[in-house]
């Protein structure tokens, strides 16, 4: 087991993706912290995967307040004792035009996706420089290198957190901790799912993956077991993307 010993948050971890995560990460032996808005879910997942003979615990967490990331740092210190990863992949995506982005949407967008990461993340670097290791895992989005209309303010969140994860690699490389970040493309969950109501532009995105389909929420949890294991101790600042072959085959 590959996270034996090791705590691990997961930022969003209750549904979709992230869901995949906080599994695959409790079955790899980690105590997982399920740090998520919804309350419900959270609960309902933490209380599965302590049923199957793993450890998980649940902390409503909204990412986007600075008060709750604290609050989500110090419950998982006073539970566990420690924090070795923490996976900043809770987001919000609400698509318009350009011309429709309003004000309230475009802040809300980055208050969860970038400040969270943001926010998240300061309350955890501590914890791992104590202990002189650590691993961040950011999630961004194939559409921060490649464009789809109606995803301006969304990808522009995602495009954030290249630049958060390489200034933290830079930060932090003396602590011994490693900032990564994995790049999903067109995954199923609930999210990928409203963005693509449309059946018409659901085939037009489907059309352009290589693959000819898209991804599973299993299929991006290998990306992050390696970025939060020992297995990336010599990669920092690195992005892993992992998208049916968009990005590269035309
Ligand atoms: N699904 C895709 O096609 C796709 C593509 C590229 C990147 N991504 C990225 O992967 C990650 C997971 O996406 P997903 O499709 O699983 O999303 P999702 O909407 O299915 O799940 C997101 C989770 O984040 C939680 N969340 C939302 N706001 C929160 C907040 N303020 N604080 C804490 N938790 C909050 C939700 O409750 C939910 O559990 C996101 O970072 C997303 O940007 C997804």
């Amino acid at each position: 087991m590959r996270l034996e010993g090791k705590v691990a948050v997961v930022t969003g971890g209750a549904a979709g993706i992230g869901e995949a995560y906080s599994i695959g990460m409790a079955r790899e032996g980690a105590k997982v912290v399920i740090a998520d808005i919804d309350e419900k879910a959270g609960a309902q997942l933490a209380e599965r995967i302590n049923a199957e003979g793993a450890t998980a615990l649940f902390v409503p967490t909204d990412v986007s307040s600075k008060a709750d990331a604290e609050t989500m740092a110090q419950r998982t210190v006073d539970q566990f004792g420690r924090l070795d990863v923490l996976v900043n992949n809770a987001s919000i995506l609400d698509a318009q035009p350009v011309e429709e982005i309003t004000e309230e949407m475009w802040d809300r967008q980055m208050a969860v996706n970038a400040k969270g990461t943001i926010f998240c993340s300061q309350a955890a670097i501590p914890i791992m420089k104590q202990n002189k290791r650590g691993k961040i895992v950011n999630i961004s989005s194939i559409g921060a290198l490649a464009a789809q209309p109606g995803l301006c303010a969304y990808h522009s969140t995602k495009a954030a957190i290249f630049t958060i994860t390489r200034s933290f690699a830079a930060e932090l490389i003396d602590w011994n901790i490693q900032v990564n970040a994995v790049v999903p493309g067109t995954t199923s969950t609930g999210m990928a799912e409203r963005a693509m109501r449309d059946p018409a532009f659901k085939k037009r995105v489907v059309d352009t993956i290589p693959m000819g389909r898209l991804g599973n929420p299993q299929e991006l949890l290998g990306a992050v077991l390696y970025f939060s294991t020992d297995d990336s101790n010599y990669c920092t600042g690195q992005t892993l993307i992992v998208d049916g072959g968009v990005l590269a085959i035309m």
